[in-house]
């Protein structure tokens, strides 16, 4: 990886396992699970190469609508990483944090949650937001709530809403935006990812899987991202 400046705040949206899976003729969850080997790897790789922030989506407030034993692989796959997590990875210095509606996941998971956030939560190094059950849009409906609860208890006033305001009320409150937003896999959409966050980020699309997405790609996603002229609105 060549010097130059780096995104502070990279987003992926990892995409392609079931294909992955079926190219070899194999079940989605093989897919799965080669993917969730590769998430370990990249993350170790974004965190040595000095990345600041890095939000993954992992489950979005979609997903549940596949059939009922993929699902459930995803979610024992989850629990696999996070037990995981808990053993070895917190020699690493990454700090993990989960953005979604955590609530609806099944208790033993939702224990893990909280005990890798807390066991993490004093750590240096890049802030992990793990996308689970994460939705752009219930995550903009969620902060209009809290907003409004706000305002009846005479907290604040509705004038008082700007969008540095309104950003406290989101998931990633306190972070900066994503600059980079990389989706291998082929598809060029957004599906309900950092909405709000992803104003100005720039978007890299790559015609990889993301079980073969390597941390070379993730270097080349950051080279095309600084040949890329951000203008936000200016000349
Ligand atoms: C991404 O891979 C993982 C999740 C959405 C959980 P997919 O499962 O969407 O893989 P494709 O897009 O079907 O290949
Ligand atoms: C987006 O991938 C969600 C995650 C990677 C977790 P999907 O595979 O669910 O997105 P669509 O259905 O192709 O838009
Ligand atoms: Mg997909």
């Amino acid at each position: 990886m060549e010097d130059g400046i780096l995104p502070a705040h990279v987003g992926i949206i990892m995409d392609g396992n079931g294909r992955w899976a079926k190219k070899r003729l194999q079940p989605r969850t093989l897919g799965h699970r080669a993917g969730a080997q590769n998430f370990r790897t990249i993350i170790r790789y974004a965190s040595q190469i000095g990345i600041k922030y890095l939000t993954v989506y992992a489950f979005s407030t979609e997903n549940w609508s596949r059939p009922a034993e993929e699902v459930g692989a995803l979610l024992r796959l989850f629990k696999d990483y996070l037990e995981e997590a808990l053993r070895d990875f917190m020699d690493e210095n990454i700090r993990v944090r989960f953005i979604g509606d955590v609530a609806a996941f099944p208790q033993e998971l939702r224990e893990l949650i909280a005990e890798v956030e807390e066991a993490s939560a004093p750590k240096t190094g890049m802030v992990l937001n793990l996308a689970m059950n994460y939705g752009g849009r219930a995550e903009i409906l969620r902060g209009a709530k809290a907003f409004a609860e706000d305002v009846q208890a005479g907290l604040c006033q509705p004038e008082d809403l700007t969008e540095e305001a309104f950003d406290r009320y989101l998931y990633t409150a306190g972070q900066p935006a994503p600059d980079l937003i990389i989706r291998p896999s082929g598809e060029q959409r957004v599906s309900n990812f950092l909405l709000w966050q992803c104003a100005y980020a720039e978007f890299v699309y790559f015609d990889i899987l993301w079980p073969d997405f390597k941390p070379q790609d993730l270097d080349r996603a950051i080279e095309i991202y600084r040949s890329r002229q951000r203008r936000f609105g200016g000349v």
